[in-house]
């Protein structure tokens, strides 16, 4: 009885080990998973370049709804959505059968040709993602729509950790039992047979013996831990408040994608801020009424939506008034830096000739607004040093740039030359 009880102990003892090896290799997977089929990037990478003209519902946009697209296609649609995507006409041209029928039931609209803007691998990751999209919003489907879309996908990795975490915590419980009983059997068989009995040893004095008689054991695992530990906590640390892809929800569901991609809007033209001074702006609601006393929306989701502008300003779409009370639309914060950092849009704008999309992404694509960057200070100083400055239009720079280059032509002069490196220039 005894020696088979240690034999479970010896038994249980490796197999906690391989749990832990288990859910070490697992977090790290987690953590950069870099494989083919990553639906996570693909999420990013749909909201990108599909969500202009793709729900992933059932409701039609410029193209079909997304959804149950892998069950439709021809399979193994892994194959063919690949190709679709890849060329859609050169595809059609070779006279697959479905490729045409879809062509002819959206009456001949286009997709856009993907060849040379994405890799295979992306296409792959897209494709991973949309054979399992998370819940999406309906279009424009209110409040916390936002919340729901693209939510930092919590993979099928963290529940799987979280069960190997609790199967290690029963495995340690289970241990300790064993070792009770073992405990107490070995006494009783000592007292049988008149033996003194052993068992004044507490479990901390077991352990310092343990560790006594396995140095090597104790090192190698306490080396292991110390790596874990601060692997982790590093990441962790440098993770802080670093938030790229925030996108809470907004009182309006108001689609960039909609005004900026296909109405075409000018960023300028609701931020207008960004080529005066510090701050872009959120537009007020005046200018959105510019548009929209006249537009009320073609389909009930955008009504519902533009119905919220109409509460918002108190205007009565009946009597073509502004006779309702009125109700301000607190906006939801995307973008926040800390007060100690200065960051000036015009500076940027006008004199840097940035365009938006090098810090905010494509918005034009955007359902709900997001953080694009990851605002950080190693963000901000990677692309100091690594962007040239704009001499043209300023005659005197111009000249002295001229005078520069004939020293040494090879040299660029970048934001950080002309001090986008010192402290105070960003913190004051
Ligand atoms: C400019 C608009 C546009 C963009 C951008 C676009 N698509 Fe399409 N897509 C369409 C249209 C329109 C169709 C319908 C077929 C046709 O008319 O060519 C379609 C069809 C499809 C189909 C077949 C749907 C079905 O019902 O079988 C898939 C899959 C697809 N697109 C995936 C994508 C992916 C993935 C992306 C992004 C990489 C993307 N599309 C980007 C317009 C677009
Ligand atoms: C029709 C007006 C309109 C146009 C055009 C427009 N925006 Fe916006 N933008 C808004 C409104 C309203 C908000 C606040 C709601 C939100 O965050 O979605 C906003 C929010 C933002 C934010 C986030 C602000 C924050 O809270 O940090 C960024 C960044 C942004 N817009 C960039 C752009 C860019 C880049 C373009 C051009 C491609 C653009 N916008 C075009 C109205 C507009
Ligand atoms: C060099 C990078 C950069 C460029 C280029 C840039 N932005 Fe920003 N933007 C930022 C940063 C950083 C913040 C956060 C500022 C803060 O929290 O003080 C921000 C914040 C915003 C905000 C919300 C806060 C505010 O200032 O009103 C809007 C709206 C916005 N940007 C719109 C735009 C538009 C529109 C353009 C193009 C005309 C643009 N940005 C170009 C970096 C940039
Ligand atoms: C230059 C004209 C214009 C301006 C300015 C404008 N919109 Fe729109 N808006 C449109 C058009 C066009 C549509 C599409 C209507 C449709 O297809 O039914 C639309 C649709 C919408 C919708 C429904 C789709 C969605 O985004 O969920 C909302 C909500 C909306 N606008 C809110 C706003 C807000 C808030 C502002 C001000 C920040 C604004 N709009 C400014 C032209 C404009
Ligand atoms: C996409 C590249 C880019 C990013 C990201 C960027 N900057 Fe800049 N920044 C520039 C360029 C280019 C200029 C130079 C404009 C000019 O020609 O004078 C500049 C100029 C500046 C200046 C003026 C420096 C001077 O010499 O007077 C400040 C301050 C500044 N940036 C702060 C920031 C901060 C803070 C951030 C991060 C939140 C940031 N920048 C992110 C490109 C960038
Ligand atoms: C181009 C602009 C820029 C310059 C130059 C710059 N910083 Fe920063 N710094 C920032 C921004 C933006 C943040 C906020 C980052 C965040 O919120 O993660 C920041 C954050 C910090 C922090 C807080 C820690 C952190 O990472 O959040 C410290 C400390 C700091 N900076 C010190 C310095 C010192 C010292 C220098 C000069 C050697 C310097 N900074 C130069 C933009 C700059």
């Amino acid at each position: 009885m005894n020696k088979l009880i240690t034999k479970l102990q010896k038994s249980l003892a490796a197999f906690l080990v391989f749990i832990f090896t288990l859910l070490f290799t697992n977090i790290t997977y987690a953590a950069d998973a870099p494989s083919a089929g990553n639906a996570v990037e693909g999420g990013k990478l749909f909201h990108a370049n599909c969500a202009s003209c793709h729900y992933t519902t059932d409701q039609k946009l410029t193209g079909p709804g997304l959804k149950g697209v892998t069950e439709r296609v021809p399979q193994p649609y892994q194959d063919w959505m690949l190709k679709w995507i890849r060329n859609n006409a050169a595809f059609r041209k070779t006279g697959d059968a479905y490729a045409n029928k879809v062509f002819t039931d959206n009456s001949g609209t286009a997709m856009t040709v993907f060849e040379g803007t994405l890799t295979d691998d992306q296409i792959k990751n897209i494709i991973a993602y949309l054979a399992n999209p998370p819940q999406e919003i309906a279009p424009a489907a209110g409040n916390d729509a936002g919340n729901k879309q693209g939510a930092p996908a919590a993979g099928g990795g963290e529940n799987y950790g979280t069960i190997l975490l609790i199967t290690l915590g029963a495995l340690l419980i289970l241990v300790y039992v064993l070792r009770t009983v073992r405990k107490s059997l070995v006494s009783v068989a000592n007292q049988k047979k008149g033996l003194p009995v052993h068992d004044d040893m507490s479990f901390w004095q077991e352990t310092c013996q343990w560790i006594r008689t396995h140095k090597v054991h104790f090192a190698v695992i306490n080396i292991f831990l110390v790596a874990v530990f601060c692997t982790y906590g590093w990441e962790y640390l440098w993770g802080i408040d670093v938030t790229p892809g925030y996108h809470p929800s907004q009182p309006i569901n108001f689609r960039h994608d909609i005004h900026a991609g296909v109405n075409g809007i000018a960023c300028l033209y609701c931020h207008s801020g960004a080529e005066k001074g510090k701050v872009a702006g959120i537009p007020t609601l005046n200018v959105c009424m510019n548009c929209h006393k006249g537009i009320q929306g073609s389909n009930p989701e955008f009504q519902k939506e533009i119905a919220k502008v109409y509460y918002a300003v108190g205007w009565d779409p009946q009597k073509a008034a502004y006779t309702n009370p009125q109700h301000p639309v607190e906006w939801n914060r995307v973008h926040a830096l800390p007060d100690f950092a200065y960051f000036n849009h015009a500076q940027h704008v006008v004199v840097g000739k940035l365009d938006c999309k090098n810090c905010h992404g494509d918005v034009a694509t955007f359902t709900t607004d997001q953080q694009f960057a990851p605002l950080t200070m190693g963000w901000c100083i990677d692309c100091h040093r690594a962007t040239p400055v704009q001499m043209a239009g300023n005659g005197y720079y111009a000249k002295l740039h001229e005078a520069l280059m004939k020293q040494d032509s090879s040299r660029k002069i970048t934001e950080a030359d002309m001090g986008g490196l010192e402290c105070a220039k960003c913190h004051y």
